[in-house]
């Protein structure tokens, strides 16, 4: 899949997550927030580390491309205050209605000016070989999101846990000192991944 196309997807993923956000409330729409928080933090860490380097040389892309950079930064501050919340409060859903409007301003930027700037400055073999790092990078993270989410809640359940939401780098840098421990906590922690999905409702 070519970089346009797979980002382009995982906007209308996001959109559509917007829009069940507004229909739902209580615990579930806590569940939809993850998702989103999720899904964004993924698509802004491959572009980020694929996509953006490759159009922050080229003249035509050079400025846009620090201005998504900030964007993203916004983004991710809101997506943290959020994820503090255990409920819906009245502030919080002002936030998500900013998160929401940042989201759905960036996406347009990126598809109406960065996309056709991109398809300029960059050759087809560089667009495509873009999309398929992105792809494979995807893949890798969300591999490594499934195995540190159990770790998680296996170091919650020996409350040894600082904070759940540590960043994905930390979460990377801790898979060594983790894989000592592994061999001890697995055979508890697929007991820990049911409580953990229920504990998240
Ligand atoms: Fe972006």
């Amino acid at each position: 899949m070519d970089a346009f196309n797979l980002l382009k997807a995982d906007h209308r993923k996001v959109e559509e997550l917007f829009s069940q956000l507004e229909s739902a409330s209580g615990q579930a729409k806590m569940r939809v927030f993850e998702q989103i928080k999720m899904e964004l933090e993924l698509h802004t860490h491959i572009e980020e580390k694929i996509f953006y380097p490759a159009l922050e040389k080229p003249k035509q892309t050079h400025e846009l491309t620090l201005e998504a950079y900030e964007e993203h930064d916004v983004v991710k501050k809101l997506l943290q205050q959020m994820s503090k919340a255990k409920s819906a409060t009245e502030e919080w859903e002002a936030q998500a209605k900013v998160l929401q409007e940042n989201v759905e301003h960036h996406v347009e930027e990126e598809e109406n000016e960065l996309f056709p700037k991109a398809e300029a400055a960059l050759s087809e073999e560089q667009i495509e070989a873009l999309g398929e790092q992105m792809e494979a990078e995807k893949e890798r993270k969300q591999r490594g999101a499934t195995k540190s989410s159990s770790k998680k809640s296996a170091n919650k359940s020996a409350s040894k846990s600082k904070s759940a939401s540590t960043a994905p780098k930390r979460a990377r840098a801790s898979k060594k000192s983790g894989s000592k421990s592994s061999s001890k906590s697995s055979s508890g922690s697929k007991r820990s991944k049911k409580s953990a999905k229920k504990s998240r409702r």
